[in-house]
């Protein structure tokens, strides 16, 4: 049987000129989420993500910090960019970095390949331009300031006026093409004002575009003129297919990886980036004659007094300053679950603090302490055998079905905070149980044994199951969790527990040996 297409996910790869703020983290978070969901849908997955490296805008921060582009953007990828993806807990299974061989001679290829196919010319290019952006732009696309100026409404920088002799992509031949696309595929970009954005972007008509730089030095040398670079953007996108073996001689490995993940299933932008992704990318692919991605997401921003996140306007948080105090588990989960995914959403310490201390200290933490702590006291820590289930404890395990329908269409739907709520839901309901089942009391009395223990089983193996729909969320939270039920020995790894059976009552034996660890989330003193 031929090996199956993988669900192919991919981040944008992320500008070096500085280090990470919480707003890319968040990108990574979702895509990682997303992932670690489907691989525990037992499908086969590739997560990739990476960093944009060429271009003025990096080139010009390794020059203010003294150093050559090349040290600047080692130095950032292997002191900041590789440490964050440890910090934040993803699992990605490739990073690529534009610099690489791999990348740059995929570029050389593509790009050879459209101007083979007529899609490229050259001509001279008279324009603003907004570095900060890359991107050539359009006086509509500008704002000004009090003395006529025309800035960059993203940047709120001053624009440079360009007067070069570039090579241009025919990026006018694709919009009839692209919109006959988005009629047939209406989800091929989501939300959904992101895909009304988008059409009625192609609609207004497409010029064509400058590929190339002729005043950069800071890139890909465009393989018929060495004179020039490839457009950084034009450069950077082309990491979707150069990092999984486009162009890779055929009978290797990589171009074996390439035919069973291509096209991305899901690519996930941030909505400043997705007129490249949503216009300019499918226009490159149709051009090239590769089949378009799936799905185009652009999330939200995060703000902060109002405004997006941003090294630039010196607002950017460190992913560690909230992790060193919360730990990922609870970034993970705080921005998917706080934040509707597409839309905006500001952080906020005091909001984290009561989100953290009232549904994850106080809600899945002291719960999982408790039913640990009362298996360990009723019954020296081994789980018993269920007896007779009573209404309360079917209705448990029909909430845990309902929950775990809910959470799985919403996470396929990449509704976070949906999916989310599910599980907290049940986590709710486990909690009632208790309440109203008192166990404690049952274990005063001797003749309620079996009742005690059917109360400590439906209780024990409603963790098992919360253990596995959060682990997509809070891997190593939910991994210790997993330890401390006594899971492992008898089930194997969380990761490989299969997400779509998680309902399948009674996968936790009896006889599992069960521990009160360490709390899941630290209560945490304010400061
Ligand atoms: N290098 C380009 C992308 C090239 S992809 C072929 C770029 N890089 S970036 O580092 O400036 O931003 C990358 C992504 O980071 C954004 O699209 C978005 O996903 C994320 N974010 C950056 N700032 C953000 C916020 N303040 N809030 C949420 N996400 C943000 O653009």
């Amino acid at each position: 049987m031929p090996a199956a297409k993988a669900f192919y996910v991919t981040t944008p790869v992320y500008y070096v000129n500085d280090a990470p703020h919480i707003g890319h983290a968040y990108t990574t978070v979702a895509g990682d989420v997303l992932t670690r969901w489907h691989r525990q849908r037992r499908e086969r997955v590739w997560y990739l993500t990476g960093t944009d490296e060429h271009g003025t805008k990096v080139e010009r921060s390794a020059h203010e910090h003294g150093v050559s582009p090349e040290q600047w953007c080692d130095r950032l990828v292997n002191e900041e960019w590789l440490p964050v993806l440890k910090t934040i807990d993803a699992a990605n299974d490739d990073f690529i970095r534009t610099t690489s061989g791999r990348h740059r001679r995929g570029v050389a290829a593509f790009w050879n390949r459209l101007k083979d196919n007529g899609y490229v010319y050259e001509d001279t290019y008279e324009g603003p331009y907004c570095v900060g952006c890359e991107e050539f732009k359009v006086a509509a696309d500008l704002i000004t300031d009090d003395a006529g100026v025309p800035l960059c409404p993203i940047h709120d920088k001053p624009v440079e006026m360009l007067s070069e002799r570039n090579w241009w992509f025919r990026l006018s031949a694709f919009a009839e093409p692209l919109l006959e696309h988005y009629r047939r595929h209406t989800h091929a970009v989501e939300p959904r004002s992101a895909y009304n954005e988008v059409v009625s972007f192609i609609e207004g008509g497409l010029t064509d575009i400058s590929m190339s730089r002729s005043s950069v030095e800071w890139g890909i040398p465009l393989p018929w003129d060495d004179e020039q670079v490839v457009y950084v953007w034009f450069d950077a996108l082309l990491n979707y297919i150069t990092a999984i073996g486009f162009s890779a001689p055929a009978g290797t490995p990589e171009a074996d990886r390439f035919a069973h993940t291509w096209p991305a299933d899901v690519q996930l932008v941030g909505k400043d980036i997705l007129r490249f992704h949503a216009v300019y990318w499918p226009a490159m692919l149709m051009a090239a004659d590769l089949p378009l991605p799936g799905k185009v997401f652009a999330h939200g921003w995060l703000l902060v007094g109002g405004e997006k996140m941003s090294k630039t306007k010196l607002t950017g948080i460190a992913p560690s300053q909230i992790i060193d105090v919360f730990g990922a588990d609870a970034f993970r989960y705080y921005f998917l679950r706080a934040i509707n995914f597409g839309s905006d959403g500001s952080f906020s310490w005091e909001d984290m603090l009561a989100r953290y201390t009232s549904e994850l200290a106080n809600g899945l933490g002291n719960l999982a302490s408790r039913a640990t702590a009362m298996v360990v006291r009723y019954c020296d820590g081994v789980l018993p055998e269920p007896g007779h289930y009573a209404n309360a404890d079917r209705s448990l395990q029909d909430a845990l079905i309902e929950a775990a329908a809910k959470a799985d269409s919403a996470m396929l739907a990449m509704d976070f905070a949906g999916g989310i709520a599910a599980i907290r839901a049940f986590v709710e309901a486990v909690n009632l149980y208790l309440t109203e089942q008192e166990p404690w009391k049952l274990a005063k009395a001797p003749a309620q044994r079996e009742r005690l223990h059917t109360v400590l089983y439906t209780m024990s193996e409603s963790l098992r199951a919360i253990a596995v729909l959060y682990n997509a969320v809070m891997p190593t939270a939910m991994s210790s969790l997993w330890g401390q039920i006594g899971a492992l020995p008898h089930l194997g790894e969380l990761a490989d527990q299969d997400v779509s059976e998680v309902e399948r009552w009674g996968q936790l034996p009896p006889g599992a040996v069960m521990t009160k660890g360490a709390a899941l989330f630290p209560r945490i003193e304010e400061q």
